[in-house]
Formats: C-alpha cells, sequence, structure tokens
C-alpha cells in the first residue's frame, strides 16, 4: 500500500496507521457505500468492520467496485462472540470472505475473548496456515487471555485491538503486547466524541490551529499506534487523515499523557461473556 504510513506486524504484514472505523455504518442508517466511496477517494486504504457490524456485504460491494486491486486495500474483519461460543469459525470465516467478496482477509480478530475463544483461535491458525488470513490477532485481550493464547499456540497474535485514548492509555496492555511482539491497536480513539470537548485537548488544539480530533490521532500517530477513528462525514475524514501532517512538542505529548486515567466506555471483557 503506496503512501500509507504503517507498522510491521510479528509476521512481516504492512498494516496502515490509519484506518476508518465502521461500527454503526450501515445503508440503511447512513449512507454506507457514500461513506466508502468519499473515504476510498480521501486516500483511506484501510477499513475496519466485523460481522456484528453487519455492513460486510456493503463494504464487499464497494471495494469490488472501486476499481482498485485487491492488494491496494487492507481489511480488517472479527469473528463474533456468537460463532465463537457455538465452535463455528471455519464456516463463519467462509461466510464472512463470501459477504465481503474477497479470497483472503489482512487481520482477522477474535472480536471478544468470550468462552471457547482458545478453541476458535486454533482454527484461524488453520486458515492463517491456508493463507486465507494475512495475519490474526485478538480484539479486547488483556493479560490473561494474551497469556493462554501464548500457552496454547503455535502463532503469537499479531495484533490486540482494545479500546485506547488518551483517558484510557493501556500502558500495562502496551508494555505486555511490546514485549511479545504484538501491535496493539486502538478503537473508539474519541470515545465516540466525548474525548472532543476536553478543555486541555481543546487549549492544545487552538495553539497547533488543529482540531481536538486532530491532536488526539496526533498523538497516536506519533506513538506508531494503528488507529480506528469512525465517521461519516468526508470533511472529518480529510482532517483525520491530515493529523498525519503535523509534528506536537514533546511538552504537548506529556500534556496528553498526563490526561491518562485508564478509563473507557466499553465494558472489561471479562463482563462480555
Ligand atoms: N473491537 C471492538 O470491540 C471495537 C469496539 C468499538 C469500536 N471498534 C472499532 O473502532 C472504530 C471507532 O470507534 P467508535 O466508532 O466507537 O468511535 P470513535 O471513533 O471514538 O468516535 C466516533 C465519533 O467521533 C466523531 N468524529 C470522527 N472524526 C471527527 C472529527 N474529526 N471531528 C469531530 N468528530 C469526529 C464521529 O462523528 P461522525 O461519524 O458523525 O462524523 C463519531 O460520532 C469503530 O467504528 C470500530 O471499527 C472496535
Amino acid at each position: 500500500m503506496k503512501n500509507q504510513p504503517s507498522v510491521v506486524l510479528n509476521n512481516g504484514v504492512e498494516m496502515p496507521l490509519l484506518g476508518l472505523g465502521l461500527f454503526r455504518i450501515t445503508n440503511e442508517n447512513g449512507g454506507f457505500s457514500q461513506c466508502i466511496h468519499d473515504a476510498l477517494e480521501e486516500g483511506y486504504r484501510f477499513f475496519d468492520t466485523a460481522e456484528y457490524y453487519e455492513n460486510e456485504k456493503d463494504l464487499g460491494e464497494a471495494l469490488a467496485s472501486s476499481g482498485l486491486h485487491r492488494e491496494e486495500y487492507f481489511v480488517t474483519t472479527k469473528l463474533t462472540n456468537d460463532n465463537i461460543k457455538l465452535h463455528d469459525t471455519r464456516n463463519a470465516f467462509f461466510r464472512q470472505l463470501e459477504r465481503l467478496k474477497m479470497d483472503y482477509i489482512d487481520l482477522y480478530l477474535i472480536h471478544w475473548p468470550v468462552k471457547g475463544y482458545e478453541q476458535a483461535w486454533v482454527e484461524m491458525e488453520k486458515l492463517y496456515e491456508e493463507k486465507r488470513i494475512r495475519a490474526i490477532g485478538i480484539s479486547n485481550g488483556e493479560e490473561g487471555h494474551l497469556n493462554r493464547l501464548w500457552e496454547c499456540s503455535g502463532i503469537v497474535p499479531a495484533v490486540d485491538q482494545v479500546e485506547m485514548h488518551p483517558y484510557k492509555a493501556q500502558l500495562k496492555l502496551r508494555k505486555i503486547c511490546a514485549e511479545r511482539g504484538i501491535v496493539a491497536e486502538a478503537y473508539g480513539p474519541f470515545m465516540q466524541g466525548e474525548l472532543l470537548s476536553d478543555s486541555l485537548i481543546g487549549e492544545i488544539a487552538r495553539k497547533y490551529h488543529k482540531s481536538p480530533a486532530q491532536i488526539i490521532l496526533r498523538w497516536f500517530f506519533q506513538q506508531k499506534i494503528p488507529v480506528i477513528p469512525k465517521t461519516v462525514t468526508r470533511e472529518r475524514m480529510m482532517q483525520n487523515r491530515n493529523a498525519m501532517d503535523f509534528v506536537l512538542e514533546e511538552v504537548d505529548m506529556e500534556i496528553l499523557h498526563s490526561l491518562n486515567k485508564e478509563q473507557g466506555s466499553f465494558p472489561s471483557p471479562y463482563e462480555v461473556i
């Protein structure tokens, strides 16, 4: 993927630093096809979906008709909790491929480590070995889950996608991931918008003549953390991408680090059963 700042995963696969999050966007509620069209025009080549988001089919159609070659975009999708619990990983994966009109997935994640996730992981490993998935990982994995996968698996997860933003910096988990060669990826970077009214972030935004969203995204990029903000607004897609193009001084990075209280808005994975 040319011109996309990226990180290299533990198996050599390149993953762009900025993707578009697609939770709560469907053609029924918000012009999904237009959203993908706008994102592609704004240079986005990385899309984060899940079976649970009910937009895989629309994403597949939009990408298939985009004129891009398959290797020009990066798609993450996730195995739902129900399919994990039903031990239906392999069938679920092929249904997802069909909906997405693809013959492989770039990054396939366990959506939540619910009961049965270790068995799901073994099935995902097979799909990886069969080259149907370029990289496998987990979402909402905490230290205990990473330990379990570590014990029962031949393949170290490439990614742990977790809620992360200046109020929940995930310092402990990031350290564990770094030690094991797992990339910690951030979801919910704006806390669904709530963080954008933080007064200190607002002050930094005024100093750089940027928006609060750009300051938050820059905080991620400077730490080389992949991030997937959701927006259906073309102007915001552009704004979010332009957060690649400036540098925060260390003193402002420190202010952003100081906001951390390790508190977010999503449930603990131990509450999701
Ligand atoms: N693995 C998991 O369990 C999990 C859980 C949650 C989310 N995710 C992934 O992470 C993605 C992002 O998280 P999220 O959807 O929870 O929320 P988010 O990205 O933290 O926030 C999205 C909100 O911010 C607004 N926004 C985006 N850019 C903006 C800008 N430049 N200025 C002002 N407002 C802006 C959006 O508004 P508009 O859309 O109206 O522009 C929307 O209301 C999801 O879409 C999904 O792909 C994964």
